[in-house]
């Protein structure tokens, strides 16, 4: 069984590997013995420092490295590709995990120039740029690579508020899903993972007004009062997801799905 999850010899991109959750990925990934590379803009924290913090809870220094690509620049992430197949290896797996969420408000309220950021964050620079580098590579190399895209609670059940991150996540689910027809005969897969709420350097001050102290805000208890497990997610319930979507002989016949990691919060009723 454990072949089933192996992922030796394989070399995996994840954008947005800085943050929260690309760690986590990053971790799980490095544990099931992949090559992981982190891309990241260096803005909250320098892709260096997420490098030493992995490769140190890992302990595999040799497997991880890191550089700085802003994947909302289609330069960048080519030759971001370009170094990590001289450097690293040729990928076999491309997570996007760049995206996120600012601010929050009445929808007449909404600002079109910051609802047009969030938008072009987390859809061409958190999905379509990447995904059209990395694919357009595997087919001219004849290379049967998988996306994994990170989606979101919101892509099903609209957040008050966060408009544009609502809209760009519901698309993340339609994007896999056309997407993993049209690369099917290509043999590249693409997948989701809608992660429920997790805490991360976007959400923290929208769910908690004193962290510290874990004192959440009105939102930060509707959430935990909406989710039937009862709590936000840790960064180890995403571990068995990222590993089995990213693993050709666990998942190597699905495509088009995104998987919810949600303690429930989608199936949720009165
Ligand atoms: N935290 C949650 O509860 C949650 C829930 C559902 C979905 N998500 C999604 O998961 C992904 C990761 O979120 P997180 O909570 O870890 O947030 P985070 O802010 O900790 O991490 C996001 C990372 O993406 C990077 N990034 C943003 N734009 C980039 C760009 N153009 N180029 C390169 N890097 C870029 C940021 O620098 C940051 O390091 C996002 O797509 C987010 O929408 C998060």
């Amino acid at each position: 069984m454990s072949s089933l999850f192996d992922l030796g010899g394989r070399v995996i991109v994840i954008t947005g590997g800085t943050g929260t959750i690309g760690s986590a990925f990053a971790e799980a990934l490095l544990n099931a013995g992949a090559k992981v590379v982190l891309w990241g803009r260096g803005k909250t924290v320098p892709v260096e420092e997420s490098v030493k913090k992995v490769a140190e809870k890992t302990g595999k220094h040799d497997k991880i490295s890191g550089y700085r690509v802003d994947v909302s620049v289609k330069e960048e992430v080519v030759s971001g590709l370009n170094k990590v197949t001289e450097e690293v290896g040729v990928p076999d797996v491309l997570i996007n995990g760049a995206g996120g969420n600012k601010g929050k408000s009445a929808f007449i309220d909404a600002d079109l120039e910051l609802f047009k950021e969030i938008l072009h964050n987390n859809l061409i620079g958190g999905l379509m740029i990447p995904s059209q580098v990395f694919a357009s590579y595997w087919i001219e190399k004849g290379i049967k690579g998988s996306i994994i895209n990170v989606a979101s609670a919101a892509s099903y059940i609209p957040l008050s508020g966060v408009w544009a991150y609502d809209a760009a996540k519901s698309a993340v689910i339609n994007l896999t899903m056309g997407a993993a027809k049209e690369f099917a005969p290509h043999g590249i897969r693409v997948n989701g993972i809608a992660p429920g709420f997790y805490i991360g350097h976007q959400n923290r001050d929208l769910l908690y007004s004193d962290y510290e102290n874990g004192i959440l805000t009105d939102r930060g208890k509707a959430i935990i009062n909406h989710t039937p497990y009862g709590r936000f997610g840790t960064m180890e319930d995403l571990h068995g997801t990222v590993v089995f979507l990213a693993s050709e002989k666990a998942s190597g016949f699905i495509t088009g799905v995104t998987i919810p990691v949600d303690g429930g919060y989608l199936v949720d009723n009165i």
